[in-house]
Parts: C-alpha cells; sequence; structure tokens
C-alpha cells in the first residue's frame, strides 16, 4: 500500500505567511504541520509516500527529503496547477500503479493518526473508504450522506444546503477503482477536478464506499485561527523538559518545553508552552498556549495564544495574542505612548492596533 500526501496549494487564507512559506510547513508545537502526517501513515505502516506539490516543490523537499528521517521514502509528484485534489491523483498515475493508496491531504491534522483507519480497510478490502466527522459548519466541506450502517449514498463539495453535519476528512482510502473515476470527471464550478465527484462517480458506477466517523480531533488547517487552535490542542498532550537555561529569577508553570540553547531571564512561561532552540526571552510572559520556535527574542513582552515562527524579534511590544508571527518578523514597542504607529508590513498582512 502508498501513500499520496498532497502539499501543494496557495494556502491564501494564510496570507502573508504564505508568500514566503508553504502553508504546510507551518509549525505545530514547533513541528511543521505536514511532518505529524507522514509520522502518521508511517506509524500506519505506509512508508512508500508520494509527495504532490506545487510552486512550494523546493522548500517542501528542504523540509522532507528523501523520507529517510521518518523512516519513509519519498517520491515528490510535480503538480503545475492547482487544478484540484482529482487532478493530484491522475498527476500520480503512474507512480501510484494498481496499487491501493491512501490520500492524505497535507494541511490536515488528524490527532491519533490513522493507524486503526488504514487497518481496517486492509482487511475489508471494500472499495473505498473515508472518514467523516460532525462539524457545526458543513458547508465548508465535502459532506456526506452515510446510511446507518456507514455506507455513503451521496457526497457534495460544499453544498450551500447540506444534507447532512458529516464533513469529509481529508484522509481517503482508495483502491486502484478510483484511476477510472478521476478520469471520468469534469471540472467542477470553481475549476477544479473534485475528489468528491469522483468518488460520487464511484458510488454511482456500483462501487462500495463506506465512512467512518473519526474518534479524535481533526482539524483542516485552512486560517490562522484554526492554527492556533491545532498548536493548543498539540501543545495539551506536551511532554514537558527544560533543556535550556532559565535563570532562577524565571518560573515555568504547567508543561513547558524549553529547547537546548533557549535562554529564559527573569520571565514567566505559562505552559502549555514550548520555548524554541537558541531563542531568548527577558522580561517577559509567554503563553499558555504558544509556540515559539527557534532563534527567536521575545524581550520585555508578553505573548500568549500565538505561534511565533522562527528569527522572530518582539520587543517592548506590550501584549499580543491570538497571533501568529512569520519569519524574521520584527515588533517593536515604541518608546513613549505612541501618537503614530509606525509600520512595514507585507502584502496581505493583518494588523489589529489598540486605539
Ligand atoms: C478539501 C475537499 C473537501 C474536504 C476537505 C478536508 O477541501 O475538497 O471535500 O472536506 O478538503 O480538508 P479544500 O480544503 O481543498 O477546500
Amino acid at each position: 500500500m502508498k501513500a499520496l500526501v498532497l502539499a501543494g496549494g496557495t494556502g491564501s487564507r494564510l496570507w502573508p505567511i504564505t508568500h514566503t512559506a508553504a502553508k504546510q510547513l507551518i509549525p505545530v508545537a514547533n513541528k511543521p504541520v505536514l511532518f505529524y502526517g507522514i509520522e502518521a501513515l508511517v506509524m500506519a505502516g505506509i512508508t512508500e509516500i508520494g509527495v504532490v506539490v506545487g510552486d512550494t516543490a523546493q522548500e517542501i523537499q528542504a523540509a522532507l527529503g528523501d523520507g529517510a528521517r521518518f523512516g519513509a521514502r519519498v517520491t515528490y509528484l510535480r503538480q503545475d496547477r492547482p487544478l484540484g485534489l482529482a487532478h493530484a491523483v491522475r498527476v500520480a498515475r503512474d507512480w501510484l500503479g494498481d496499487e491501493d493508496f491512501v490520500m492524505y491531504l497535507g494541511d490536515n491534522f488528524v490527532v491519533g493518526g490513522i493507524a486503526g483507519v488504514v487497518q481496517r480497510f486492509r482487511t475489508t478490502r471494500c472499495g473505498t473508504r473515508l472518514l467523516v466527522t460532525k462539524v457545526p459548519d458543513p458547508s465548508a466541506f465535502g459532506v456526506a450522506e452515510v446510511t446507518p450502517e456507514g455506507r455513503v449514498v451521496r457526497l457534495e463539495e460544499k453544498p450551500a444546503r447540506p444534507r447532512s453535519d458529516l464533513a469529509v476528512v481529508g484522509v481517503y482510502l482508495f483502491t486502484s477503482a478510483v484511476h477510472r473515476a478521476v478520469a471520468a470527471i469534469e471540472p467542477s464550478a470553481r475549476g477544479e477536478l473534485e475528489i468528491t465527484d469522483a468518488i460520487q462517480w464511484l458510488i454511482d458506477s456500483g462501487h462500495d464506499v463506506v465512512a467512518e466517523t473519526i474518534d479524535g480531533y481533526w482539524k483542516d488547517t485552512g486560517d490562522v485561527a484554526d492554527m492556533l487552535e491545532v498548536n493548543q490542542r498539540v501543545l495539551a498532550d506536551l511532554e514537558p523538559a527544560v533543556r535550556g537555561a532559565v535563570d532562577s529569577a524565571s518560573v515555568l508553570l504547567g508543561p513547558v518545553r524549553i529547547e537546548p540553547g533557549a535562554e529564559i531571564v527573569r520571565s514567566r512561561i505559562v505552559g502549555p508552552a514550548v520555548i524554541g532552540a537558541h531563542t531568548t526571552v527577558r522580561d517577559s510572559r509567554i503563553g499558555p498556549a504558544t509556540s515559539v520556535a527557534e532563534g527567536c527574542a521575545v524581550i520585555e513582552s508578553d505573548v500568549e495564544f500565538s505561534i511565533v515562527l522562527r528569527d522572530a524579534r518582539i520587543t517592548g511590544a506590550g501584549r499580543i495574542e491570538g497571533s501568529l508571527i512569520g519569519r524574521a518578523v520584527q515588533v517593536t514597542g515604541a518608546a513613549r505612548t505612541p501618537q503614530a504607529h509606525r509600520l512595514v508590513l507585507g502584502d496581505h498582512s493583518r494588523i489589529q492596533l489598540a486605539s
């Protein structure tokens, strides 16, 4: 069995971060979202992994390499334009051959892994197996109509009037029958070859499509609020460890991980929180639910419920919360009560100022 991991896409809801970085590489608890997916596949016993890449191919390749560090073998498959999930399957046709495979959307986050569903697919071999979960806003997803026995009778992509509250999770288990389906369908109104349409084609052609409800937490990390929520969720299970230096004037409360080379001086770290390698925190308060990546400096500032990417510097900034701060960003407090804000913001930046 192989896996097809989708790591293309533009990540427009995460601009400006995704102007310069692939959305799948935004860190959660200081580890890229994509790594959790690859690890889940390896845990499920799947080590032949095809990664579909687009414009951010270089960055994804630099991060995953040949997959050896995950115990996997990664092959890169180039999708020249983001023409849909079913299009990605078309791109991977030759590499997949006639093997069964898991398609895993690289921006999806599934707590608890997928070993169980892969095992059930392997033992029953009953066509296509989907994961679904109840959501409050089904119209944002593929929506499945499922019989009490778990048979999928209809799928719709982001319907205005959903017929059920079951969203299709971005983990799909296919046999080679799906190749006929993705070859048969036409682009949707948004101009993409939808995997939802391909699965509906399978249903209409008499193939078995079953769904099981996911037990644990799932999130499609589309925007900043999603990223912060997933970060909080993952940090909740953090193994505390202090590998950096914490001075006697500092306090660590709750589960806190301090990475090697980090330095905490006269500060309060409220867990769950992680402070990356070679990051300095001085005269500050961090957390809870906060990840600060490596090489950062947080000086005389207060950062809560946030993700700070590597090499950022936050100095005299007062209180920051619910924020995603990009790589090498500088946030500086004004020396006196500001009469004016001074900003250098990239395209599509979003900023909320206290007036
Ligand atoms: C895609 C699928 C959708 C599915 C979702 C899960 O949507 O088209 O059916 O529910 O992934 O993450 P997208 O995130 O590409 O809009």
